[in-house]
């Protein structure tokens, strides 16, 4: 076991975490922050979804040790004028790729295609208003 600090929706959390344990059993299991859902398990449905630090991170392959000194956002984290702005106010410009994750990730419910707008939006975008552009399906 190891103690580790992070910051989880904008408060400061101290907490013991297994050398096994992944970000994903932290959240639900520990804190009880059960918004974050688990999937596949494996890395490729998505909805186990949070951001790191801004970018987009499937929790259940993240190492809860890793996330020491870092911020992390949950679906619980996004008040309900963050939530709309996200979904009413998105602008991207997606690859087929991308759009496969996205596609899995809105699978798994909004509160995941909205962590995941977050993430893209976070590199030096604000989104105020715009919509999805799906390019190569
Ligand atoms: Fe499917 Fe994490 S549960 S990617």
């Amino acid at each position: 076991m190891k103690l580790i600090k992070f910051i989880l929706n904008g408060d400061e959390v101290e907490t013991e975490v297994r050398d096994d344990m992944m970000l994903l059993e932290l959240l639900r299991e520990k804190l009880s922050l059960t918004g974050t859902k688990e999937g596949c398990g494996e890395g490729e449905c998505g909805a186990c979804t949070v951001l790191v630090d801004g970018l987009n991170v499937d929790s259940c392959l993240y190492p809860a040790m890793e996330i020491e000194g870092k911020e992390v956002i949950t679906i619980e984290g996004l008040s309900e004028k963050g939530w709309q702005e996200i979904v009413c106010g998105i602008d991207l410009k997606l690859k087929r790729g991308e759009i496969l994750g996205l596609i899995g990730e809105s699978g798994a419910g909004k509160s995941t295609i909205g962590l995941a707008a977050m993430g893209f939006a976070r590199d030096g975008c604000r989104i105020t208003s715009g919509e999805i552009n799906f390019d190569g399906i």
